[in-house]
């Protein structure tokens, strides 16, 4: 049976630490400041971003949430971030993604000053994960080696498997990853052979968006395996992309969806605001 990896656990350590750090800060006159913005109404959004305001508020950050209607232009939204960029009391601006189809979701990107650029997602800060110097961590990606690390697994020379090539989780995942000196394959849509290969691996990273898309023929005995899925079954119940059941009687150590790598992307997010608020 896999042993556990409790990401609310490991997540509620990190953010004492981080609530710690912010009360020296504070003795400094330094609150690090969070702005969040979102546009529309999609539910999960709407939750996503409750959760990182509510996240902020249990820190001891301050925080800003901009709610915008469905029909916002983009000449609003980026004045909006052109604000932000410039506000003094702001270190943090996240832009919930996805926008509303009529939004250039590129084009916000990149207004956004990499200085504040919390997510992580504007090309000077992709650019400088790819080089290896970074400053800020994408935060699901930081999360999930948090895991690894917390899990005791030492990712030198180790075979990795990415399923998933997406800019916020497969490709900077897999460049973390080989930052310490693992050996890693990326799989997607096209692989041939995906089972075959992800049984190579001892460290599997399944990030997909399909409920039960690694099934237990795809997982080395031992190895270990991170669901990053946020997926509603048929019940609306909340799973991830693995077959959790079967996968577990298998793998060594194995992340649950939920209290995995969910709590501590939100995590990476106020430590990334925290590095942001030092500077
Ligand atoms: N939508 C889903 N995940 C994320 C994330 O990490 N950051 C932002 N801004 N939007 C998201």
């Amino acid at each position: 049976m896999a042993k556990l990896i409790d990401g609310k656990a490991i997540s509620a350590a990190l953010r004492e630490q981080i609530k710690q750090e912010t009360r020296l800060l504070a003795e400094q006159g330094i609150t690090p400041g969070l702005a969040v913005v979102i546009v529309g109404e999609d539910p999960a959004s709407q939750v996503y971003v409750r959760n990182k305001e509510k996240a902020c508020e249990e820190v001891g950050f301050y925080s800003e949430k901009y709610a915008l209607p469905a029909q916002t232009t983009q000449e609003e939204l980026l004045a909006l971030v052109e604000k932000l960029n410039h506000k003094p009391d702001i270190d943090g601006i996240l832009v919930q993604l996805p926008l509303p189809s009529h939004l250039d979701e590129k084009a916000v990107i990149a207004a956004i000053s990499p200085d504040k650029d919390v997510d992580a997602f504007h090309a000077v800060n992709v650019g400088r994960i790819m080089q290896g110097e970074y400053r800020f961590l994408p935060c699901t990606p930081a999360g999930i080696m948090e895991l690894i690390h917390a899990a005791g697994v030492a990712v030198e020379g180790k075979e990795c498997v990415v399923i998933g090539r997406s800019n916020i989780v497969g490709k900077p995942m897999a460049m973390l990853l080989l930052h310490e000196n693992g050996t890693v394959t990326i799989c997607h849509s096209r692989t041939k052979n995906l089972p075959e290969v992800a049984r190579r691996a001892d460290i599997l990273v399944a990030a997909v968006g399909k409920a039960g898309f690694v099934t237990a023929d795809m997982v080395k005995p031992g190895a270990v395996v991170i669901d990053v899925g946020m997926n509603r079954n048929a019940q609306g119940k909340l799973c991830g992309d693995v077959d959790f059941a079967a996968v577990s009687e298998i793998a060594g150590a194995i992340t649950p969806v939920p209290g995995g790598v969910g709590p501590m992307t939100i995590t990476m997010l106020l430590k990334n605001t925290l590095a942001a608020a030092r500077r």
